[in-house]
């Protein structure tokens, strides 16, 4: 299981420094939330703050652009010291070839659905990548709570991947603490996005240690 706290819920004042404690706190990724104004109504930050931050941290950078057509930079997100980028399906009509193009520069790939696209369309492109994504809130914000209309997709996504052979990760991402992070693993997920649950806590380790406990206590259990 893996935890990816979301930096959106993070100090921004003092970035560096909240990013190695979560690290410390037995994160395993950094959760990056890239958002345009466009996509999503929502303005973050872009890959020159990536770049600042990578000085200061070996954690896996999953990067969730929330963009339109996301091809157009990942030439600079690649640069700022990305190791996973996410697009979203709805954001391009060029899903196939930027895929491919990401993982030409050594990056993993992934692609995202928001909550009322069905899973099934991120099918055919499942040879093409290293991560699905499912959005269980609509994107755009941190602290909303979870849909649990999108449990559904985590289960059917994991099925079709298993009985196709695909070995993928499945990320789930929007409010998810450690309550309802049993839910997720036991439909399918192994990457947790968790952003207010882990930056909002008095206590990383203990919220940290909380969620992945949770996690392996509710596994997934296969039908084959
Ligand atoms: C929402 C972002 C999420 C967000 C999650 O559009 O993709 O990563 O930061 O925040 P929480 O965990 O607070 O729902
Ligand atoms: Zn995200």
């Amino acid at each position: 299981m893996i935890l990816s706290p979301s930096m959106l819920s993070a100090d921004f004042s003092k970035l560096a420094e909240q990013i190695k404690e979560v690290e410390n706190a037995g994160a395993q990724w950094l959760h990056i939330d890239v958002m345009d104004g466009l996509f999503v109504p929502n303005i973050t930050f872009g890959a020159p703050v990536i770049s600042a931050i990578r000085k200061h941290s070996d954690m896996v950078f999953d990067v969730h652009l929330m963009i339109e057509r996301p091809e157009r930079y990942i030439d600079d997100f690649a640069k700022a010291g990305a190791d996973i980028i996410t697009i979203h399906i709805e954001s391009t009509d060029k899903v196939l070839e930027t895929l491919r193009y990401i993982r030409s520069k050594g990056i993993k790939a992934a692609i995202s659905v928001k909550p009322n696209t069905p899973i099934e369309e991120a099918f055919p492109y499942l040879c093409e990548l290293d991560m699905v994504l499912i959005m269980t809130v609509e994107p755009g914000f941190g602290g909303q709570k979870l849909i649990p209309e999108t449990l559904k997709k985590i289960k059917a996504l994991k099925e079709y991947a298993d009985t196709n052979n695909y070995n993928i990760d499945i990320e789930v991402d929007g409010g998810i603490g450690p309550d309802n992070i049993g839910l997720l693993t036991s439909n399918g997920a192994n990457v947790i996005v968790a952003g207010s649950a882990v930056f909002k806590a008095d206590d990383y380790t203990k919220v940290i240690s909380k969620m992945l406990e949770e996690a392996e206590k509710n596994p997934y259990i296969s039908k084959k």
